[in-house]
């Protein structure tokens, strides 16, 4: 029957090589991925998230003009020894939390972006033989305990593939990975089957993955024949598919909400949410809030 896998999670892929066609102009010159939801950088919520999780290893797969990603995880040596000089010690305790150990992230290059799937096999040899999670940074999750931790818990418990699935309008199916279930207990669900955007008619279920997975190393193998999907991209799904039925795979109702930050509406109501959870902002941006809702 199916293999279980005991092997620790330490490794973390983050893809972000998309064009990011829905912020133009923003996404022009700069990539999606540093755009800041409050005062932070959607890549850095990402990372933060899979250190949370026990990650210990990240590869970012970047294309052409990424490189703000990378420096944004390096010391920052003029900016630092200046904030020192003028005794700037918060701005500096700020800066510390988007240090990595040194080594411990590295990039590959996606030349062309033929889809998420193909993202995914541009970091084949970083991934090798080891199972690894996958975050994509415009999805946010806000939540008590990080979605990605929530995952590897249920990795444990599984040892198998993991994705975070949440309920969306049966109408808004066409624009997810959407789920054919099996035993579902509330929290963990079978995954008997798995669609790329589906249209409503169509999808099996309203059960949608979000951009949080666990996968285990096989899929590669299936990525790699390169098979165009929806969109006519190489997708993740086609690839995860393959594996149902050979290694356990389950889908996680994560606790927190979810916002999309590809999507400027999502994205707008993360920038709230997140300034709402700051002591030191939340009354003025409900004050705020309450004279554009009051007009
Ligand atoms: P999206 O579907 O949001 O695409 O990708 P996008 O290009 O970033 O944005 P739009 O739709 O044009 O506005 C989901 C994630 O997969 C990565 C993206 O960087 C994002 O993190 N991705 C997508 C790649 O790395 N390569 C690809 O070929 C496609």
């Amino acid at each position: 029957m199916s293999q279980k896998s005991s092997k620790p999670l330490r490794k973390a892929v983050l893809p972000v090589a998309g064009l990011g066609t829905r912020f133009l102009p923003a996404t022009k010159a700069m990539a999606k991925e540093m755009l800041p939801v409050v005062d932070k950088p959607l890549i850095q919520y990402a990372i933060e998230e899979a250190r949370a999780a026990g990650i210990e290893q990240f590869c970012m797969v970047t294309g052409r003009g990424k490189t703000a990603l990378v420096e944004h995880f390096d010391i920052a040596f003029e900016l630092e020894a200046t904030l020192r000089e003028r005794n700037r010690h918060e701005a500096l305790a700020v800066l510390e939390a988007t240090r990595v150990e040194p080594g411990s992230m590295v990039t590959v290059r996606q030349q062309v972006p033929l889809g998420l799937g193909h993202a995914i096999w541009c970091a084949r040899a970083f991934i090798g033989d080891d199972p690894f999670a996958i975050l994509l940074p415009d999805d946010l999750v806000l939540s008590e305990q990080s979605c990605l931790g929530q995952l590897a818990d249920a990795y444990r418990e599984t040892g198998g593939n993991v994705v975070a699935v949440t309920e969306v309008p049966r109408e808004h199916t066409n624009r997810y990975g959407i789920l054919d279930i099996g035993l579902d207990d509330g929290r963990l669900v079978e995954v008997k089957g798995l669609v790329e955007k589906p249209a409503p008619e169509d999808a099996p279920s309203n059960l949608s993955i979000i951009g949080r997975y666990v996968l285990m190393p096989e899929v590669i193998g299936h990525l790699a024949r390169m098979e165009r999907g929806a969109g006519n991209e190489v997708q993740l799904t086609d690839g995860m598919a393959k594996l149902i039925g050979q290694q356990p795979f389950h889908g996680v109702r994560y606790e927190g909400k979810r916002f999309d930050c590809g999507d400027k509406i999502g994205f707008l109501e993360a920038q709230i949410a997140f300034a709402l959870k700051r002591p030191e902002m939340a009354e003025a941006v409900r004050a705020f809030l309450k004279t554009y809702t009051d007009a």
